[in-house]
């Protein structure tokens, strides 16, 4: 299986901590903020890995990370973004890096307590479709919400004004290669770019979509300043990518 890890984005809503830096490398406690998604990658078993990004701080990556030997890797691979075109766009940079393997695509900012290794063995098996993690949130507004019907997922609805449920689904996915089909298809949205809930809710259309429900806590450590520190608190105060 392949690990992606989407590290683009223009960071507005941290100006100006991110007026002349990427926003995934700004530090959460005593780390810059990548190092998490790539330790959560590792330590759940998926060592190819490819780091994509953007924008005009994209080398600064290559400088901090090297070929990944710090987190135990031969090397690591990267991809660089032209434009802000969305989650799915950046993830279509990784197509040849993936070829016809199974992934699982991490949100450079998502941070999360516990490791996601159950999840990652039970993808690997899985026979068809592609996979999500929810957590309940108090926020749900901020988010990708889950429709639920008799426990099962019947739609997502970014950022909802009526939340049908509590349940956001993380920025960790797990997909197979026909992503790349999916992604093809796909048409900007209202904000003009190409969403990851688009082509989730593509597989939920052809009733292959399996989820699980996260362990521990989760934070969009990059949503706001202080989503920023709280992260920051929280791997303090309880590690992170535990077992
Ligand atoms: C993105 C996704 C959203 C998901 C969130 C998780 O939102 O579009 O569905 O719940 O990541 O971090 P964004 O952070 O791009 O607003």
């Amino acid at each position: 299986m392949k690990g992606i890890i989407l590290a683009g984005g223009l960071g507005t809503r941290l100006h100006p901590l991110t007026r002349i830096t990427n926003k995934h490398l700004l530090p959460v406690y005593d780390k810059p903020m990548i190092f998490y998604p790539i330790e959560m990658l590792v330590k759940a078993g998926v060592t190819e890995i490819m780091v994509v990004t953007g924008g005009s701080n994209a080398g600064d990556f290559l400088r901090l990370l090297g070929n990944g030997k710090e987190f135990g890797l031969k090397r690591l691979h990267y991809g660089y973004q032209e434009g802000e075109g969305g989650i799915a766009d950046a993830l279509n940079t990784a197509r040849e890096f993936v070829g016809k393997d199974k992934m699982v695509v991490v949100l450079g900012d998502n941070m999360i307590e516990r490791t996601i290794k159950k999840a990652v063995d039970s993808f690997r098996k899985q026979k068809k479709g592609a996979k999500i993690i929810t957590k309940e949130v108090n926020n749900p507004k901020e988010y990708g919400v889950v429709e639920f019907k008799d426990n099962k997922v019947v739609g997502i609805i970014e950022k909802p004004k009526n939340p049908p449920s509590n349940m956001a689904v993380i920025g960790i996915y797990f997909y197979p290669p026909d992503v790349f089909e999916i992604i093809e298809k796909l048409k900007p949205s209202k904000r003009g770019e190409l969403e990851i809930t688009d082509v989730n809710n593509a597989y939920i259309r052809k009733n292959q979509m399996t989820y699980s429900v996260l362990d521990g806590w989760w934070m969009d450590a990059g949503e706001t300043k202080d989503a920023l520190l709280e992260a920051g608190v929280l791997v303090k105060r309880d590690g992170a990518n535990k077992e």
